[in-house]
């Protein structure tokens, strides 16, 4: 309404709140559109399609570019998403390019790992299935996995990299990132514990292990099936365990994505430019403004709640049923502001609340 529109944005009285989603078991599972999500969001525009409200998507997980990842939930919940509305696992690997630049680093995951590095700016970089592509019989299981076409070594992408640098395998990796979920974990336990062990020479002498990111740390996560999928923190703790019993010391890693604090902070900074971004950039002092309420709508308590609540003011943290959480009540470890079975419901509730 129109009210609602001049509450928000009056320069009396600027935006005073904000919304952060969590993606999997809240807007969608798998790529189906679950608790009205389509619907839900539509409410955050107007009449002509344009932002009323300033909201992120704050997901865990990831594969793809955020450029790329905006156009695909675009189309599947229905609405026009900016890039900068995307916050994903990996996206904190970005302030890393400076320290690795122009050294190689493997990325991992599903997707394009490689391809968000580079849109990260990191200068070297190749994905695991092309890595261990260069390394003749690093797999031993290769031949057994009828899925893939990698047994042949992929003559295509070693050329890619070829044109572009030295032999990968006699170039150090000087990082590992796991962007995404891990295709294929044995060879990926494999190939990381060989990475990680020799300095980052697979078949050389042990030594000192390089950096090793991950973009989250989620145990488990809500896809399609009806019970939670093993996440990205289950396969830490499966690398680290293979890790941990065959090198005498132990395995060094950072986590990003929720529950890290700077996760939630960033969202804030983020918020603040979409915010912007609603008045073409010039009717919000982001010194000045100061959200009085940010809203963070997750599935998951030891994720999405606890990360919120760790935050603190001004996050409020609202709980689905959608997803990981399927209690009655609230959780009793990480209990959020407010649960609600559907994300259209508690967008019922922010709007009632705020207007
Ligand atoms: O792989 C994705 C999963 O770990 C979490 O996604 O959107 O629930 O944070 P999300
Ligand atoms: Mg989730």
């Amino acid at each position: 309404s129109p009210f609602f529109y001049r509450q928000l944005y009056s320069s009396s009285n600027p935006a005073s709140f904000g919304v952060a989603f969590d993606i999997d078991g809240v807007l969608l599972r798998g790529s189906n559109p679950i608790g009205g999500s389509p619907r839900a969001l539509k409410r955050f525009y107007d009449a002509s399609g344009t932002l009323k409200v300033p909201y992120v998507f704050l997901t865990n997980g990831g594969g793809v570019p955020e450029s790329k990842r905006a156009k695909e939930l675009g189309s599947l919940l229905d609405v026009n998403i900016l890039p900068l509305q995307v916050i994903q696992g990996h996206s904190p690997f970005k302030q890393l390019v400076r320290r690795f630049e122009n050294e190689l680093v493997v990325a991992v995951g599903k997707g394009e790992p490689a391809e968000v590095m580079s849109e990260y700016g990191f200068k070297d970089v190749l994905s695991i299935d092309e890595y261990a592509s260069y390394f003749d019989n690093i797999d031993p299981l290769a031949q057994y996995k009828k899925w893939t076409d990698k047994q042949d070594g992929n003559q295509s992408s070693k050329s890619k990299h070829i044109a572009l640098s030295n032999d990968p395998c006699s170039q150090r990796v000087a990082a590992v990132f796991v962007a995404s979920d891990s295709v294929d974990w044995s060879r990926d336990i494999q190939v990381l514990c060989d990475i990680l062990r020799t300095g980052g020479l697979p078949g050389k002498e042990i030594a000192h292990q390089p950096p090793l990111f991950f973009a989250n740390d989620d145990l488990a996560y809500q896809a399609l099936f009806p019970s939670e999928r093993l996440g990205m923190g289950a396969f830490r703790i499966a690398v680290e365990s293979v890790f941990n019993a065959i090198h005498p010391a132990a395995l060094k890693y950072t986590s990003y994505g929720k529950p890290n604090p700077s996760v939630f902070k960033n969202a804030e900074t983020v918020l603040m430019h979409v915010l912007q971004s609603c008045h073409n950039n010039n009717q919000v002092d982001g010194r000045k403004q100061l959200f009085k309420t940010l809203y963070m709508i997750g599935d998951n308590p030891s994720v999405d709640i606890k990360g919120a609540r760790q935050a603190g003011s001004p996050w409020f943290s609202i709980l689905t049923r959608t997803g990981v959480f399927k209690g009655k009540e609230n959780h009793d470890d990480f209990p959020a502001d407010l649960v609600v079975d559907t994300v259209e419901e508690a967008v019922d509730y922010i709007l009632s609340k705020e207007c």
